[in-house]
């Protein structure tokens, strides 16, 4: 939660974070630290017919939260307009990025979530692409 307040505070509305890791593994758990780091605060959900495909975080800008656990298919993430939110005023986070790999953007921050060896501690690793996100990697305190 704090190292994803970090994060979250220096995130700006364009950007798009994809994250992997199995289950358990802390997605969900990241991605509320990031909507507390940019300062959200309503919430509402826009869903699909067998589950919550999407949250929306309005806050000093929208947090748009994809979860494609359950995508049946990339159709459902096309009729719920998925395209405005990745060209715009928010930023986008995604949980299960491998459920829609042949349609997200190149241009991210992805992150692998693991476990680490006790059951409270987890491994996070950054993995930027494109110069945007290396500039937010150097900025957290990595080497690049
Ligand atoms: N960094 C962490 N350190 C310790 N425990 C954590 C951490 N992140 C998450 N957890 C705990 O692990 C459990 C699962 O977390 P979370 O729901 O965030 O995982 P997830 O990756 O989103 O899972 P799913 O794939 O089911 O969506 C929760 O009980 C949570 O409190
Ligand atoms: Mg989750």
């Amino acid at each position: 939660m704090a190292w994803g307040a970090r994060l979250g505070a220096l995130l700006q509305p364009g950007d798009l974070v994809c994250l992997y890791g199995e289950i358990g593994s802390g997605k969900t758990t990241l991605t509320k630290g990031i909507v507390q780091g940019v300062g959200g605060i309503a919430k509402e959900a826009v869903t699909s017919p067998t589950f919550t495909l999407l949250h929306i975080y309005q806050g000093r800008f929208p947090v748009y939260h994809f979860d494609l656990f359950r995508i049946g298919s990339l159709e459902e993430l096309e009729e719920i307009g998925y395209r405005e939110y990745f060209q715009g005023d928010g930023i986008c986070i995604v949980e299960w990025t491998e459920k829609g790999e042949e349609i997200l953007p190149l241009e991210r921050l992805d992150i692998f979530l693991s476990f680490g060896e006790r059951e409270e501690e987890r491994k996070i690793i950054l993995k930027p692409q494109g110069e945007r996100f290396r500039h937010l990697c150097r900025q957290l305190g990595g080497k690049g």
